[in-house]
């Protein structure tokens, strides 16, 4: 008995044209990234588990519920990565890059797993964009991250996507918020999951998107109250410079996100019509990370934005999706000859940088409809006789005038009417 096989779940296939919208919306979420300078990385899907364990955190979910891990047949101990900023940190690290200059800015893109339960925007297999700039402590680096990620959603004509951010201070900050926070937490009811976290690392019970817990931690201190001076100014200039970029924001004293390795700026982007997972995009600063994974002090910050949401975010807000190049030419051959020459002159067309595609082992009507399915502008009608005659018909699929043209003069024609010639 054949097996019926279907894609893993929480995963899914990207089919033409969503798979064009998806390429082209990655393009757009990357460019303005690319037109700042960031140079391109990619590191493998896979990593020292390690390394994920120590970069984002013992006490995260992503890291005790949510890696795909294994044993390599080597008897490494790998992770297929769920996130990209601790990956890009251990190659800056490992390559001494930060050696070259500071900072350095870097972006990237690919896919991201996750074991979580899928639903609506939550996959265990998802794509994002991401950018880091590394090596300062300048609160523009922060405002230059977000501004970009703000000018990449409204490229893609998003209204709807709003910037939340926070504060989570330095080493010089945190321990007094820690301490208050947890006596507060004490004094909850507190599942065990949640008396565990108050102990490893208190800030996570904020992230606790239960309505229960979010009233219970309604009267919870919030961490903006216990910056130290220099994280107030730091956290006050990333602010100033936001508004004078002309970006609206919303402060949100609660904010934590899900990795450990934030200090400082933190922010997130989400988006109303996307239900429970509102997240189209999130990112921060992480000044202690490039150390907790055996580096030099290298203070950074940066985002990743998540692909498959902001498609969705897009079909929220009913945008016309990106599509796909269009074929400019398609030929429609009659008979063996005609096939084969017809192969002859798609090809010439394709490698002189028309776009053009051609019918093949099927009867006229069918190829008929498969030139006006493809979106071409014209069509070469070639049969067997025309051969024999020398000549082929153009027909201006738009309008249906068809001319008969000398068969060697087809490209240069197509070229002319094309405009791929000046
Ligand atoms: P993150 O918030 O975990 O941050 O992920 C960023 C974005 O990826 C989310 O806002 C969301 O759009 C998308 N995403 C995350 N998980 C899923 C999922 N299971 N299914 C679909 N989309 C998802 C990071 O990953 C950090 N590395 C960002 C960063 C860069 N921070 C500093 N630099």
């Amino acid at each position: 008995m054949s097996q019926e096989f279907r894609a893993p779940r929480g995963t899914f296939d990207l089919l033409p044209p969503r798979g064009e919208a998806v390429l082209a919306i990655r393009d757009a979420l990357s460019a303005p990234v690319r037109r700042a300078g960031y140079g391109y990385v990619e590191t493998p899907i896979f990593e020292d588990t390690a390394l994920f364990e120590r970069g984002v955190g013992e006490s995260t979910d992503v890291v005790t519920k949510e890696m795909y891990s294994f044993s390599s047949r080597g008897g490494d101990e790998l992770t297929l990565r769920p996130e990209g900023t601790a990956p890009v940190l251990r190659a800056v690290v490992e390559h001494g890059l930060y050696r070259q200059g500071l900072p350095i800015k870097l972006w990237y893109a690919g896919s991201y797993f996750r074991y979580e339960r899928p639903q609506r925007g939550r996959y265990r297999h998802f794509s994002q964009v991401g950018a880091e700039v590394i090596g300062t402590d300048d609160p523009t680096a922060d405002a230059e991250t977000i501004v970009l990620a703000m000018d990449a959603y409204q490229a893609l004509g998003l209204t709807g996507v709003r910037l939340l951010i926070n504060s989570l201070g330095s080493d010089e900050s945190r321990p007094a918020y820690r301490s208050a926070l947890r006596t507060y937490l004490r004094g909850l009811d507190l599942d065990d999951d949640n008396r565990q976290r108050v102990e490893l690392n208190p800030l996570r019970v904020l992230d606790d998107k239960r309505p229960e817990m979010q009233k219970a931690l309604h009267d919870a201190p919030v961490i903006t109250d216990f910056l130290a001076a220099d994280d107030r100014a730091h956290h006050d200039a990333v602010r100033s410079m936001l508004a004078d970029a002309g970006l609206s924001f919303t402060d949100e004293p609660r904010l934590v996100r899900g990795l450990d390795y934030y200090t400082r700026t933190l922010y997130e982007f989400v988006h109303e019509g996307l239900g429970a997972q509102s997240a189209v995009g999130g990112g921060g600063r992480y000044d202690g990370l490039a150390e907790i994974i055996g580096g030099p002090r290298l203070p950074g910050v940066g985002f990743a934005l998540g692909v498959d949401r902001t498609l969705l975010a897009m079909e929220a807000e009913g945008l016309q999706l990106p599509a796909g190049p269009r074929v400019e030419v398609f030929a429609v051959p009659i008979g063996v000859d005609a096939a084969r020459r017809s192969f002859a002159l798609v090809t010439q067309l394709r490698r002189t940088g028309v776009a053009a595609d051609l019918a093949t082992g099927r009867g006229l009507k069918g190829a008929m409809k498969a030139a006006d399915r493809s979106g071409a502008t014209y069509a070469i009608v070639l049969g067997d006789r025309d051969i024999v005659a020398g000549v082929a018909q153009i027909r201006d699929l738009r309008t249906g005038e068809q001319q008969q043209l000398p068969l060697s003069d087809v490209v240069a024609e197509l070229r002319r009417r094309l405009r791929k010639d000046g």
